[in-house]
């Protein structure tokens, strides 16, 4: 039996791999879940899992975990220490699904287990790549990417012809305001902006796949996970969510992997990992017709892929910390309602220009550069509305 533990388990992509995980009760031993605050959600799936250790990041809860896990031998803890620890409970497979910088911490510890790590926690990336890929490194972790795109390359990448590939081309929806100008942007609502045309996901992801900063997001992650520069890396819109990426051969191939825009195929992928496991999402079908289509992006009414190449050419792991903690403050802003969904990329903009990229060689030092970012971010925030 695999013994498998969740990060993040009561989120959009920890509650697809809960599925998957359920669906096969004589594959999976599940050893921690982890949750921020949802409680019910959180000893629910542990009962029903009988997961060994069930963690929630915010302390003031503990008791009402204890309470909801009464009469089980499941071992209830909370704080945010408390999650990193459940990262490094043995395992041989951590899903690493907690949203933001705040899965920093725990994502790491999980590969310093040296096991098999399933990464959703893009930000992780983003705000400390050298560190996780030197931790990966180091403990010979398997690193299974679990975001559709990344998962797709990391499916027709082939590492034995590395100096036969050309770029990787990353394909973007667009979001739900993909034909809107600029002009029209100002009046959206969250509720708006959490309305994905092809996905389900979190709050979160869905804001920054409206602004389009998850592409930004994902093109740093692509630059670390696969170790392709900056130029290698190309984005292009695929409003239908079919072709989940792609890698280009300089022989003029280009392989890409096609599926239904549904999670639980990338979650499965990394969790049969080296093997194939039946899906319990959605499959294609080709029953009706289907039209594929791809669209260069349009850079000025969507700044945020550039930003995301100014930040590597930077060449300084404390820009792109910069501009996921800037990023995070101007979304949590918005769903706040303290900030225009068309400020948001003007706050990034400006905290990268503000803020002093100092060079860092410690993981304290990124999380100190974290914290300087999004107080500025806060300033712009105040300042702009
Ligand atoms: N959703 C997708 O389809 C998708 C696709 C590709 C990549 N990703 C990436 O996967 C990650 C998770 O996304 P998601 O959409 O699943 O997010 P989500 O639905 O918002 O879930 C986030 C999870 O993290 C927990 N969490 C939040 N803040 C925390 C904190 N401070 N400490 C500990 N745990 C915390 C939440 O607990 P509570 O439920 O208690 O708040 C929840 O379990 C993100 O990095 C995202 O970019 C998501």
């Amino acid at each position: 039996m695999k013994k498998v533990s969740i990060l993040g388990s009561t989120g959009s992509v920890g509650r697809n791999t809960i599925d998957l995980v359920a669906s096969q009760p004589d594959k999976f031993k599940v050893i921690a879940l982890t949750a921020n605050t949802n409680v019910k959600l959180l000893a629910e799936q542990a009962r029903v899992l009988n997961a060994e250790h069930a963690v929630i990041a915010d302390e003031s809860l503990y008791s009402e975990l204890k309470q909801a896990l009464a009469g089980t031998q499941i071992r209830a803890a909370a704080g945010h220490q408390a999650v990193v620890d459940a990262a490094g409970i043995p395992a041989d497979w951590i899903m690493a699904a907690i949203v933001g910088a705040a899965g920093v911490s725990s994502t790491l510890r999980a590969i310093e287990q040296g096991t098999a790590v399933a990464l959703a926690n893009k930000e992780s990336l983003v705000c400390a790549g050298p560190f996780m890929m030197a931790a990966v490194e180091k403990h010979g972790t398997t690193l299974l990417p679990v975001d559709s795109e990344h998962n797709a390359i990391f499916q027709v990448f082939n590492p034995l012809q590395r100096a036969g590939i050309k770029r990787l081309i990353l394909t973007a929806s667009g979001g739900p305001f993909l034909r809107k100008q600029r002009a029209e942007l100002s009046a959206i609502t969250p509720e708006q902006a959490v309305r994905h045309p092809t996905w389900a996901m979190g709050r979160k992801i869905s804001v920054d796949s409206a602004t389009m900063m998850n592409k930004s997001l994902e093109v740093i992650e692509a630059h670390y996970l696969f170790n392709v520069k900056n130029e290698e890396i190309d984005v292009v819109i695929h409003p239908q969510s079919i072709v989940h990426s792609m890698v280009e051969y300089i022989d003029g191939s280009i392989l890409s992997q096609m599926g239904a825009a549904d999670m639980r195929t990338p979650i499965a992928n990394a969790l049969a990992w080296p093997d194939r496991m039946q899906t319990t999402g959605n499959a294609l079908s080709f029953e009706n017709q289907i039209n594929l289509s791809f669209e260069q992006i349009d850079i000025i009414r969507f700044p945020a892929v550039k930003m995301a190449r100014d930040v590597l050419r930077a060449h300084s792991p404390a820009a792109s910390t910069v501009f996921n903690a800037a990023n995070e403050a101007a979304v949590a802003a918005f769903l706040a309602r303290r900030l225009k969904f068309s400020e948001i990329e003007s706050v990034v903009e400006e905290t990268l220009q503000t803020a002093n990229i100092p060079s860092v060689s410690s993981l304290e030092a990124i999380f100190q550069t974290d914290t300087d970012a999004r107080r500025i971010a806060e300033t712009v925030i105040s300042r702009v509305n």
